[in-house]
């Protein structure tokens, strides 16, 4: 499956009011090829003591292209504090797991909206993290384009200004065009920079244990400031980084941030079972989601990981309708809003922003041979799997990007029921919430759909800590030395 990040994401689309939307933007045509989902049986009610895990992803106006001109869309929601905010807010008064926020380092004229003119997440985040108490605040951070020493440092601080409530989503930069505005002679090979991103996070998960969690005694008396056997220099020295340590800044009431990965190349995946607590996936049946959830629980296995200490978080953007068939057309709708340039450039950003008008649109999709795989490796080796498949034409593709098949297109029920038969078939332990266009996808979701799960006894309705790798579910991690000191005590 290539729905992936959020300009390929899986769309939501409700509570768009159509006629006015469509007359607006109605210049494109209509993926013929929205095929039909098996559908789970409705109202399954079960009691349960594991909860659904649910991360809200908020970008801008959101995935849809041309989503900032809708009616309800504040069109420069990316760059308002306020919108975010009032967004961050209600996702905590319905006891989300967390808000999650996107960046990329390279955009051009061709980019998508809402990343042409967009916040520093981490700066954000602090904000954000003074006007919470309980939600999981978490956005992406690259590894090849930043240093190991101050993203710890960055996300220690805001994990301490929030209470123990930061979340990290590790990327390694897709976009090649990032060397171009970081001073590199060019982008590194994309394994390359999963290797680097390994080493990196050996060094800030070092890093965050510098100081054991007693380490600093503040003794006014004795005039004791820290105890020094509780400080630890890491000392690596590896392939790629060179850092001596300690970290000027103390373990958060979490320990460190919750760790978040999203790659599904065969270097993504075992990046992800090594490191990540929560994994960001983007397939589209449950067949393949419950697949992909065996293979990273399983690679975890592998790294002496249990299977409860990693969370696997397909995307979700429901398409809520008070009947199936007006949900439907309600997507129906959207994909008839897109543009075909725009369509075009979409999918071109996936490929190194390749100018595909330069090919027949109605030929079949053109053979790129390996073309794109250094970017977004995973995403583009899908779609030349589905062209082939599929048969497609550049136009279809096009459109099948901008506007994704997907299975949660229905009544609140129906989602509701789609999303629980996911949970218990194993072939997810939550979702990563997305919206096509915000706020309304957003909303319709927490008005209509959260509701029922919650009734079922399959999310919360309190929150259990108030840190995220508790309200998670997921244990803290302890300071390394603390355990290899407990250790030699008891042996
Ligand atoms: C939900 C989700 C969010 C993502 N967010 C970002 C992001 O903010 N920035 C980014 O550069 N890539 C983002 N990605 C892309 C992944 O980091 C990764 O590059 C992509 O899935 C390709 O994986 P691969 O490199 O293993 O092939 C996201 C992917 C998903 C599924």
């Amino acid at each position: 499956m290539f729905g992936v990040y959020d300009e390929l994401w899986i769309p939501a689309y409700a509570g768009m009011t159509h006629d006015v939307f469509g007359a607006i933007l109605n210049r494109g045509s209509i993926d013929k090829s929205l095929g039909t989902v098996t559908k789970p049986k409705a109202g399954i009610i079960m009691a349960s003591e594991r909860k659904l895990r649910l991360g809200a992803f908020f970008s801008g106006t959101g995935s849809n292209m041309a989503s900032w001109r809708h009616p309800n869309a504040v069109a420069d929601g990316a760059i308002n504090l306020e919108y975010y905010k009032t967004l961050t807010k209600k996702a905590e008064s319905a006891k989300l797991d967390f808000v999650f926020f996107g960046d990329g380092l390279y955009i051009s004229e061709k980019s998508h909206p809402i990343f042409l003119n967009r916040f520093e997440p981490l700066t954000l985040l602090a904000t954000l993290a003074a006007h919470t108490t309980h939600i999981g605040l978490a956005a992406t951070l690259s590894t090849t384009y930043s240093d190991p020493f101050t993203v710890a440092r960055q996300f220690a601080s805001i994990d301490h200004i929030s209470g123990g409530r930061a979340g990290w989503n590790i990327v390694t930069s897709p976009l090649e065009g990032s060397a171009l505005n970081y001073s590199k002679p060019e982008h590194p090979q994309h394994d390359l920079r999963y290797r680097m991103a390994d080493e990196y996070l050996e060094v800030a998960k070092g890093l965050w244990d510098s100081w054991e969690d007693d380490a600093f005694v503040r003794n006014k008396e004795t005039g004791q400031f820290i105890d020094e056997r509780k400080m630890h220099r890491l000392n690596h020295q590896g392939e790629f980084y060179s850092v001596q340590g300690p970290l000027n800044i103390s373990r958060s009431k979490q320990g460190r941030p919750v760790l978040i990965q999203a790659g599904s190349s065969e270097a993504g995946k075992e990046f992800a079972a090594k490191h990540a607590d929560a994994v960001f996936t983007g397939q589209a049946s449950l067949e393949d989601a419950a697949q992909f959830y065996q293979e990273i629980k399983g690679r975890a296995a592998k790294h002496g990981r249990k299977p409860d200490e990693i969370l696997l978080l397909p995307g979700c953007a429901p398409v809520v309708g008070r009947t199936q068939t007006e949900a439907e057309e309600k997507h129906r709708e959207i994909a008839n809003l897109v543009v075909m340039d725009d369509a075009l450039n979409y999918l071109g950003r996936y490929f190194n922003d390749l100018d595909f008008t330069q090919y027949d649109l109605d030929a079949p999709f053109p053979d790129l041979g390996d073309f794109g795989r250094n970017g977004w490796e995973s995403t583009t080796d899908s779609i030349k799997e589905l062209v082939k498949k599929e048969n497609l034409t550049l136009r279809e593709m096009a459109l099948r990007a901008t506007t994704p098949k997907h299975v949660f297109i229905g009544t609140a029920t129906y989602v509701a029921d789609t999303m629980q038969a996911w949970f218990e078939a194993g072939a997810a332990d939550g979702f990563m919430l997305n919206s096509a266009v915000l706020p309304d996808g957003f909303n319709n979701f927490i008005d209509q759909v959260l509701p029922i799960l919650k009734d079922r006894g399959l999310f919360r309705t309190e929150y259990e800590s108030d840190t995220l790798h508790g309200n998670l579910g997921l244990p803290i991690p302890a300071n390394r030395y603390a355990v290899e000191k407990a250790a030699e005590k008891t042996g």
